[in-house]
């Protein structure tokens, strides 16, 4: 057993007890009620989920393991020459709580090296889809054409105890994960390469191997590595992480819920967000013809989006109630390598107007800027100006946390998720509507 799954086991071991009790003498505690505009409004603020690989408060953003983004960073082992961690490193930090030893994290670097290769198969299957398909029908398609590799799916059908079905799911996240670069190079330059493939280079780690494969040059490997762990977890109730806990609780395996997760994320109310951003801030400039935007102008295409009824992508969120602390995190990076890219300066501009905007639009609870940003620029500065991939990379990211998640989920015996629903009538009851 390597390194890594010994001492999740220990964590799991030690962790089964505390739910086990909980279950058993407080089963009954209250931890939320429900309203009716909340059964109505997509169950916003009620607390019906456990996860523990993160926690999202709605002031002061995502903990990672009861870090915040700029502790995880600091507390993580650097990846040698790189000013970022490994994403192996943020694997067995959230999966088991603990930070690894530079030795440990060399260790998972090394394990997923031989988990990365991808069968043909995949790369015959994307060949097949029309050019045209969105990357993220690509990179759904890609996960669950590999089911087959699935060894949870085997193992169940021989028997398996329900205690010991954390094991294969762990050996499935772990080569679904390592494979997830290589997928996501392979799409791009497929799709914006003419099919020019670049091969893995098994000296490499997950974000540079990632960077290399897309054939963008250093510090992109940073980038990735960045950009990976940043958008990895954000607690279990939103569109991609729920949706791959609730899947996988009908003990389908990692393939199948992550690549559903994945079409979830492809919402542009969720991950498509990113994309978005930078397609509008692009036809916001060609409309300029070249011109020196001002806040004034950005006012007015902030109105412009408002008033054609559609939502101002990046901005608002359904638990954050102030500036993401990941798009703060991205804006430091820009400030620090590319201050006077006149598209961050843009993205800037945007920031200091759009929260008036949408305050005094008076609709969005959140007038503040998410994770969705600040991402794109950072991609368009390196060259990666094919925005429709934006999605693919947070998929990438989104991956690390979930399938996490959903090893612990069958480590504490997680039962098949099943919330109740009501009907029209009888809610029109309960409020006594005559
Ligand atoms: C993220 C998002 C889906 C959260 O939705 P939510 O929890 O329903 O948000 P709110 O409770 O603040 O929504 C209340 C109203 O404000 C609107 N609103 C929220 N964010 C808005 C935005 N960025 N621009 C315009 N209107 C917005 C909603 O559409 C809703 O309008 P409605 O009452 O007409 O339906 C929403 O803020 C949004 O659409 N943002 C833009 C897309 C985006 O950046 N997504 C990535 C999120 S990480």
């Amino acid at each position: 057993m390597s390194t890594l799954k010994e001492n999740l086991l220990k964590k799991i071991e030690a962790h089964r007890p505390r739910t086990t009790r909980l279950l058993k003498e407080y089963g009954d505690v209250k931890i939320s009620e429900v309203t009716i505009s909340q059964a109505i409004g997509g169950a916003r603020g009620v607390r019906c989920l456990v996860t523990d690989t993160s926690y999202l408060d709605p002031m002061e953003g995502i903990r990672f393991r009861g870090k915040t983004i700029p502790e995880t960073f600091a507390a993580l082992p650097k990846y040698p020459g790189s000013e970022y961690p490994s994403v192996e490193s943020f694997w067995w930090f959230i999966l088991t709580g603990e930070v690894p030893t530079a030795e440990q994290a060399e260790e998972v670097i090394a394990d997923f090296k031989k988990r990365r290769k991808v069968p043909q198969y995949v790369f015959d299957v994307l060949r097949a889809m029309p050019r045209s398909s969105h990357p993220m029908a690509m990179f759904s398609a890609a996960i669950t054409a590999m089911q087959g590799e699935s060894i949870f799916a085997e193992e169940y059908r021989k028997g398996l105890g329900k205690m010991d079905m954390w094991q294969p799911m762990y050996e499935d996240a772990s080569n679904l994960l390592a494979k997830l670069p290589v997928i996501g190079a392979f799409i791009y330059r497929l799709k914006f390469k003419d099919d020019s493939q670049i091969p893995s280079n098994p000296d490499l780690d997950f974000g540079g191997d990632f960077a290399h494969m897309m054939g963008v040059d250093k510090p992109y490997d940073d980038v990735a590595r960045m950009y990976f762990i940043l958008h990895s977890d954000h607690e279990s109730g939103n569109v991609s992480a729920h949706t791959i806990h609730l899947v996988a609780s009908a003990l389908s395996d990692a393939y199948y819920a992550l690549s559903a997760g994945i079409n979830g994320l492809a919402g542009p109310l969720h991950g498509l967000a990113n994309e978005n951003v930078l397609r509008w801030t692009q036809d916001f400039m060609k409309k300029l013809g070249g011109q020196e935007p001002t806040e004034e102008v950005i006012k007015k295409a902030l109105w412009d989006t408002l008033n054609s009824g559609q939502v101002v992508p990046g901005y608002g969120h359904a638990v954050l109630r102030k500036t993401d602390p990941r798009y703060t995190s991205q804006m430091e990076f820009c400030q620090k390598h590319l201050p006077d890219y006149p598209l961050f300066k843009v993205i800037n501009m945007i920031y200091k107007v759009a929260p008036g905007v949408l305050m005094e639009h008076g609709k969005a609870k959140n007038p503040w800027p998410n994770v969705d940003a600040q991402s794109g620029v950072i991609q368009w500065y390196y060259g990666v100006t094919e925005y429709s991939f934006y999605t693919v990379l947070f998929g990438i990211g989104r991956a690390i946390g979930t399938l996490a998640n959903i090893t612990w989920d069958r480590a504490l015996g997680y039962p098949i998720e099943r919330p109740k629903s009501v009907t029209t009538a009888m809610l029109e009851d309960a409020a006594g509507v005559k």
